[in-house]
């Protein structure tokens, strides 16, 4: 008998989740997404030459960077595909591995670029490669500014 409500409570629960969409984590996603932004302002307005390169700010971007490439993925589950005004297109669920791989290689490149830069000199060049890496993951999964 135990075993039974056990598993009729655990199907109910399990009802329950599959029908609401799942707010919290597409709200945390984009915080998470917001501090990436905040962190590659600055550091854009240093590539248009509209700010002095400072290589701290540049190299804290890239950390921050290769820490939300790890966490962001996780934050992508089947029940977060609406709500909360999310720009995540349905694309992200048909082709989650091109999705994710996307994450790794951002990660990468941003590592990548914390050895290269080491001065006004090595900044663009490898700013801007790691820079594609959030535009182009935009362009194919995230939904056009109207
Ligand atoms: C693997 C794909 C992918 C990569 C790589 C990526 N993004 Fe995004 N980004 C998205 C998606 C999808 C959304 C929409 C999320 C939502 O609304 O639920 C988004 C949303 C955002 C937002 C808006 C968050 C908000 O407040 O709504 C910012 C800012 C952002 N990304 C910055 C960046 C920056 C900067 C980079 C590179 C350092 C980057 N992204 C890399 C897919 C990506």
């Amino acid at each position: 008998m135990r075993q039974v409500l056990i598993a009729v409570a655990a199907f109910a629960l399990g009802a329950t989740a599959v029908a609401a969409q799942n707010v919290a984590v597409i709200k945390e996603r984009k915080d998470h997404y917001k501090k990436m932004g905040d962190a590659a302002k600055p550091v854009s307005a240093m590539y248009k030459g509209e700010a002095d390169f400072e290589l701290e700010k540049v190299q804290a971007a890239l950390k921050i960077m290769q820490e939300q490439a790890v966490i962001l993925p996780k934050l992508f589950p089947d029940d977060s595909k609406t709500g909360e005004k999310t720009e995540a297109l349905p694309i992200i669920w048909e082709e989650k591995a091109d999705f994710e791989s996307r994450f790794k290689k951002l990660g990468e490149a941003a590592k990548a670029a914390e050895a290269k830069i080491t001065d006004e000199e090595t900044f663009p060049d490898a700013w801007k490669e790691v820079m594609g890496n959030c535009s182009g993951c935009h362009k194919k999964f995230r939904k056009p500014k109207s």
